[in-house]
């Protein structure tokens, strides 16, 4: 019998599509694609049980998960059919998970709100995975605490800070849970794109004056970042990704910059570098990217799920740091990416603690 690991998901939009999908497409087709490897340390991609699913809109409380996934305002693509789950979406607390903007896109669900720590308990989670919008602080650490109250590690895919912040690190930690995050960072996406760019720079000695990072898309994650206020954490998370990246200040400014509609999960980003070189000449970079949004995350999280798997079995409680620096921008500790992975599988091996 194949060990398992048991997943509840906060907030079943985009990307917990993809992740979804994703899971079931790897389990059918053994590829390896956008997953650091098929079988880490003895978990698949198919040993990943979603047993719980908290939501608060009208089209995903009490729907099977299989379902919800593929619910307005939810528009990423399908890659395959998802059977009958026997997971019904609950639905959580409200608090901050429902902005402005998305307040005119979205119906509030009128069922009451389920008892969250009484549900992880029930369904033996072992994993809570915070896919929750931008900017949804308070609900954020409403789940946090719902976890230790329950007994259940937690994953944070959003940029509010819980795994990089210390009072979190040790609340998780003090209950013999693990914690993984901050903000999941995507496989291709525009943050390792751009630290990568930087890099490039550096190593070969070019002066970098000032860079920007632009982003657009069409979903709701893009429309719910139209509220600067909702965006303080991302420009936070973003900026100091790639301001790793050089051992010197650079100016520069980065974020989600619109919402076009038409751009479904789309995301476009424009990476600008300028700089001198060699007889102070100038060198002046332009960089786009096109990507399905949600997608570009789903594998990372596959990897971060599995590498947590093996950390709760290993007994290890508090952040996960070669986690965090592999798969998420605003980690406990931030590092280059290529230091990143060598640790994360120093870490798979059993040769660092972690
Ligand atoms: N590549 C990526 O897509 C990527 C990368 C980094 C970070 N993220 C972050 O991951 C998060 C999820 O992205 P998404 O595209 O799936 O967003 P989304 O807007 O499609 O999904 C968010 C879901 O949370 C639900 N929700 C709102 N308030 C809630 C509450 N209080 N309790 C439970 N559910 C609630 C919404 O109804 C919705 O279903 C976002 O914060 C996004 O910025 C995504």
């Amino acid at each position: 019998m194949r060990k398992k690991v048991r997943v509840a998901i906060t907030g079943v939009g985009n990307c917990a599509s993809a992740l979804i999908q994703g899971t079931s497409y790897y389990d059918k087709n053994r590829e390896s694609v956008g997953l650091t490897s098929y079988n880490l340390s003895g978990l698949e991609p198919g040993d990943i049980d979603y047993v719980a699913a908290f939501d608060v809109v009208n089209s995903k409380v009490g729907v099977d998960l299989s379902e919800a996934i593929f619910a307005q305002p939810n528009n990423t693509v399908k890659i395959c059919d998802i059977g009958k789950m026997d997971v019904k979406v609950e639905k959580g607390e409200i608090l901050d998970g429902i902005g402005r903007h998305l307040s005119h896109k979205v119906k509030v669900s009128d069922k009451s709100s389920v008892d969250v720590m009484k549900v992880l308990k029930d369904t033996k989670a072992e994993i809570l995975l915070n896919y929750l919008p931008v900017g949804s602080k308070q609900a954020t650490q409403f789940y946090a605490e719902k976890c230790i109250e329950a007994g259940v590690s937690f994953i944070n895919a959003i940029p509010v800070f819980i795994t990089s912040e210390s009072k979190w690190q040790q609340a998780f930690g003090n209950s013999g849970l693990a914690c993984a995050g901050d903000d999941v960072m995507s496989q291709l996406g525009a943050t390792v794109l751009h630290k990568t760019l930087v890099k490039l720079f550096v190593d070969r000695g070019v002066k970098i004056d000032e860079t920007y990072q632009l982003n657009v898309g069409g979903d709701m994650d893009f429309y719910n970042m139209l509220d600067e206020e909702r965006l303080e954490d991302k420009r936070v998370s973003k900026t100091s990704a790639v301001a790793v990246m050089a051992p010197y200040q650079i100016p520069m400014r980065i974020g989600p910059s619109d919402f076009v509609e038409f751009l479904q999960n789309d995301k476009v980003c424009y990476i600008s570098i300028r700089g001198k070189y060699f007889g102070n000449i100038p060198v002046d970079l332009d960089v786009k990217l096109r990507v399905v949004d949600a997608y570009n995350s789903a594998g990372v999280m596959i990897d971060a799920i599995r590498g947590s798997k093996l950390a709760i079995d290993r007994g290890i409680s508090g952040p996960l740091e070669s986690i965090s620096a592999y798969c998420f921008k605003h980690p406990p500790i931030q590092m280059s990416y290529s230091q990143a992975k060598a640790n994360f599988l120093e870490f798979v091996e059993g040769k660092r603690e972690r």
